[in-house]
């Protein structure tokens, strides 16, 4: 029965929430300072607010298998129990070190980013519209299928964009240092992450409305994600012409 979501699944890479104009920028050349600014405030307010969304998902579902995988996905990203190994704070040591290398220290730091840098529609709407769809105990499944199964490529060309800087850093092995964040997620539990959240769609969907609503629940989260890299790659062709028309 649930054939068509699989058909689905196999070609999420060419859904726009993965292949989009933010992503192409983001992999082909170094971003101001201005535009990671952007970047950095409201993917990491997205980044942030995940384990909130996942705690909604855990109270949704009384699937204890499923219950049990949330559990698991939310102690990583609350890094073990450790918080300095929290993933937002991880995404945020990233960047800090970025702006030092790039000569703009403190400039990308989360405290500083949250007075400094307004939050894009597209992002409250993304974080929004996921916990809105993390309470529907049907759509919920789904939107947790598209999160899960689009989370290693998003992760993997995020890490291939970060790799543009890499020069900056005199020694190499410091860059791979600063990089914790991405490599968290490039590895075996994000591919245990997407068949999980698959299985837990097959034990679902138990008839064809069931079914249909997780179908809605995947499609509405993947158009979420993608207004949300649509938003910032406005935002930061804005933020450049700006520039090019003051210099
Ligand atoms: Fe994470």
């Amino acid at each position: 029965m649930t054939r068509n979501l699989e058909v689905l699944l196999t070609d999420i890479t060419n859904h726009s929430a993965l292949n989009n104009e933010f992503y192409r920028e983001w992999m082909t050349r170094e971003l101001t300072i201005d535009e990671l600014a952007i970047f950095a405030r409201n993917y990491g307010e997205w980044v942030k607010s995940f384990p909130d969304a996942l705690s909604i998902l855990l109270v949704t579902t009384d699937d204890i298998d499923a219950k049990t995988e949330y559990v698991k996905t939310l102690y990583s990203e609350m890094g073990y129990g450790n918080p300095v190994k929290v993933h937002s704070v991880l995404l945020n040591d990233f960047f800090k070190e970025l702006a030092r290398k790039m000569g703009h220290e403190g400039e990308l730091n989360w405290e500083r980013l949250q007075n400094t840098v307004e939050l894009l529609p597209a992002t409250r709407e993304l974080i929004e519209g996921e916990q809105y769809l993390y309470r529907d105990r049907q759509m919920s499944f789904g939107a947790q299928l598209a999160l899960e199964w689009q989370a290693y490529t998003m992760l993997r060309k995020l890490y291939d964009g970060a790799r543009n800087y890499l020069p900056l850093w005199n020694d190499p092995d410091e860059f791979h240092e600063a990089c914790e964040y991405f490599y968290a997620h490039i590895g075996a539990t994000e591919k245990e992450h997407k068949e999980e959240s698959l299985k837990a769609v097959k034990r679902y969907a138990t008839s064809e409305e069931s079914l249909a609503r997780m179908t809605d629940g995947y499609h509405r989260h993947l158009q979420l994600i993608h207004n949300f890299w649509q938003g910032l790659y406005h935002a930061m062709s804005a933020v450049t012409e700006h520039s090019i028309a003051i210099a």
